[in-house]
């Protein structure tokens, strides 16, 4: 009678263990079995020990035909003259017009490094009525990139949502006082309810999310009202940070192609980097050339283990090549529809 009454109990709790979510069993200092979905399931290939990672689906849904017909022209205008971003908003999005490019110095990070320009466009489409903010990657476009990722890794607190890196906050800084502040606001002014769609590829990518980020934190626009998707996006903050950017923008994609070795950058633990800086969701991974029909995974978790971070082998090519497409130079034929 006893007996059978503790072997109830125990099962019992097992049972509710079970049932508790992710959030709730990380709540309660466990940890959560991503193959079972359990709370400290016995036998647990992939165990989630951060609420950041706990599964669940994007509160939208990924369009890879827009990703590729609009959102790739968008940060392939970036990098490129006045001019030539126009041709590519004519030769994919015709109703986008070109508002202003804004080019600054960066705030110089290091002296074993050139002066770097950071430069970023804005557009309206007065028909979709939506406005863009396109962040271009460094001028140089190499890997020069990857070394500013190992090299810079001092963050700053951004508002009161933990830390960025510090590269990131002064070259969006040395943009926001450059010009894009003004445009912004007279943007807002001029089209308050239109859509804002943020976007850009490698260190631009980071610079998105930072964007993206800032003018929601200033109250310049409201959440729902931003659209944000990176390609290659390197980790821009810490826990706190995508934490809050990840519960604040039911839209926001980060696309990662294949290999693509800067999303890995920098560590994100402890073990190689005390700064632990972390993805907001939501990734999407193409492990393929990314060829129209490309299949890919939405992924589930924040910055776990499932999705491109079980490619130990890095690539700088697939950084390189986004929706099969070479980046490099790109925006400079006009963004060329593919076909
Ligand atoms: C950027 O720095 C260079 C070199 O110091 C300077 O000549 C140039 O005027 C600066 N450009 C801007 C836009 O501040
Ligand atoms: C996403 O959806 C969930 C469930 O409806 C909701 O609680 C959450 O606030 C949404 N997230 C965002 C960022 O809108």
């Amino acid at each position: 009678m006893l007996k059978s009454l503790i072997f109830s109990t125990i099962a019992l709790l097992a049972v509710c263990q079970a049932l508790q979510t992710c959030e709730e069993c990380l709540n309660s200092g466990n940890h959560y079995c991503a193959d079972t979905k359990m709370c400290n399931s016995p036998v647990c290939l992939n165990s989630i020990t951060h609420i950041l990672n706990c599964p669940r689906a994007p509160n939208v849904t990924y369009d890879d035909n827009e990703a590729r017909t609009k959102w790739l022209p968008l940060f392939g205008a970036s990098a490129t003259s006045a001019q030539m971003a126009q041709k590519c908003f004519d030769n994919n999005w015709p109703t986008m017009k070109l508002s202003k490019r804004i080019l600054v110095n960066c705030s110089d990070p290091s002296p074993i490094l050139p002066l770097t320009q950071c430069a970023m466009i804005t557009a309206v489409d007065t028909t979709q009525k939506v406005l863009v903010m396109s962040f271009r990657a460094t001028n140089t476009g190499t890997q020069l990139e990857e070394e500013f990722l190992n090299y810079f890794v001092a963050k700053k607190a951004f508002f009161d949502s933990g830390y960025i890196f510090e590269f990131f906050y002064d070259a969006y800084l040395a943009l926001w006082k450059g010009g894009l502040e003004a445009e912004m606001r007279n943007l807002k002014y001029r089209y308050p309810d239109y859509e804002v769609w943020v976007t850009g590829h490698s260190l631009g990518a980071a610079l998105a999310s930072v964007g993206a980020s800032w003018v929601v934190k200033t109250g310049l626009f409201k959440p729902e009202q931003m659209k944000l998707l990176t390609a290659g996006q390197p980790r821009t903050g810490d826990y706190a940070y995508s934490n809050w950017h990840q519960n604040t923008f039911a839209y926001s994609f980060r696309i990662v192609h294949a290999h693509d070795m800067v999303p890995h950058l920098p560590f994100q633990y402890e073990l190689v980097d005390h700064d632990k800086m972390y993805h907001h969701r939501t990734e999407i991974w193409y492990n393929n050339d990314m060829s129209i029909g490309s299949s890919y995974h939405v992924c589930q978790e924040a910055d776990g283990f499932y999705c491109s971070n079980q490619n130990a082998d890095l690539s700088w090519n697939d950084h390189t090549h986004y929706y099969n497409t070479d980046l490099d130079g790109y925006g400079d034929k006009g963004c060329p529809k593919a076909n």
